[in-house]
């Protein structure tokens, strides 16, 4: 029996000190030491032992117990700080290496060129006023002078979201809200998202306006003209020729479109204005007497003016991109360029 116990404790000894990790010491732990461990295996067999030797062999087995169960403690402490130290080595840092560069973001050109255009008109004396994309065939259309079934409708294909309810497809109908609001004299830009159902490589679904408007007593075509020469000088230049070219719209009369002298060819003629020389840049008139009416104003003591423009067109005209869809391709190769 003895022998047994001396051999057992042997065999123990060499795996604990063969073991190199923490789960094989735990699992030699158990499989010696546990309750159906070897030794206490060899405690149950104590009856087999002739009466005499009992108490020797006993305090045998349990001095074999603990100097195992030292060991198997020691071993553990010893895998145990191994394994620390080979962490701490590899998380080691280098504190010479050079550090990961953080690329600041900027903003988009649409942004951008919108915070330009609300600087100079707010130099201008204009407050910014917003609406909802989602419009009622009124403010889109009929309050704008667009009656159902008349042939000004098929000026501008619309994206209809069930009967009476559009998305808005020009920033025109925020004229109607705002004097439905406040009394003349109003003075206000209007920003914002537009949708017709269009794609090429001037049009997207989806584009930015910004809508003008000034009422007040005596407002004549030459304010309109004073103050889209000063805006457009501002934002292209002060050597940007004009044109203002008589046009319609059902909610402005007279009404006026824009041209700018070519900015790539300098009025020669070339492919981005179609040999003209010119391009056009934005629509306006003079308020249509209608749309007075339609918000109760006495268009016997008040006009004005209205425009609206198109952001994306403003920035592709100054900074020469060709393609619109540039700008929703979220692209960095292309936003980076836009310091
Ligand atoms: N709403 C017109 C368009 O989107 C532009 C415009 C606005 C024209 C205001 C005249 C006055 O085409």
């Amino acid at each position: 029996m003895t022998s047994d116990l001396e051999e057992i404790r042997k065999q123990a000894e060499a795996e604990i000190a063969g073991a190199a990790s923490e789960e094989s010491l735990l699992e030699i732990r158990t499989r010696y030491l546990g309750r159906k461990g070897l030794l206490t295996g060899l405690l149950r067999t104590i009856s087999t032992v002739p009466q005499a030797e009992r108490p020797a062999f006993g305090q045998r087995l349990n001095e074999v117990k603990d100097a195992l169960d030292e060991r198997i403690e020691d071993a553990l402490q010893r895998v145990l700080s191994t394994d620390r130290d080979q962490a701490l080595l590899k998380e080691q840092i280098d504190v010479t290496l050079p550090g990961r560069a953080v690329l600041p973001g900027r903003l988009h050109p649409i942004t951008r060129v919108r915070q330009e255009i609300y600087s100079i008109f707010s130099g201008l004396g204009f407050s910014i006023v917003e609406g909802p994309e989602v419009e009622t065939d009124y403010y889109n259309f009929e309050a704008l002078n667009i009656p159902k079934d008349h042939p000004a409708r098929d000026m501008q294909d619309t994206f209809y979201v069930e009967g009476n309810v559009v998305l808005r497809t020009h920033t025109s109908p925020v004229q109607v809200r705002t004097m439905e609001r406040m009394k003349p004299p109003v003075r206000i830009l209007s920003p914002g998202r537009v949708y017709r159902p269009d794609s090429d490589v001037s049009h997207t679904p989806m584009f930015h306006q910004v809508e003008g408007l000034l009422v007040d007593r005596h407002i004549t075509l030459g304010d309109l003209k004073g103050v889209l020469t000063s805006f457009l000088t501002q934002f292209f230049g002060e050597d940007t020729a004009l044109r203002f070219r008589p046009s319609f719209f059902p909610f402005t009369e007279p009404s006026a479109e824009v041209d700018i002298r070519c900015v790539m060819c300098r009025g020669a003629g070339c492919r981005v204005c179609g040999q003209s020389g010119w391009l056009e840049i934005l629509g306006s008139g003079m308020v249509d007497p209608e749309v007075f009416k339609n918000v109760g104003y006495d268009p016997e003591e008040v006009t004005g003016f209205a425009f609206g423009l198109g952001v994306e067109r403003m920035t592709m005209l100054k900074y020469g991109i060709s393609d619109i869809r540039l700008f929703f391709e979220n692209d960095w190769r292309f936003l980076e360029q836009f310091r």
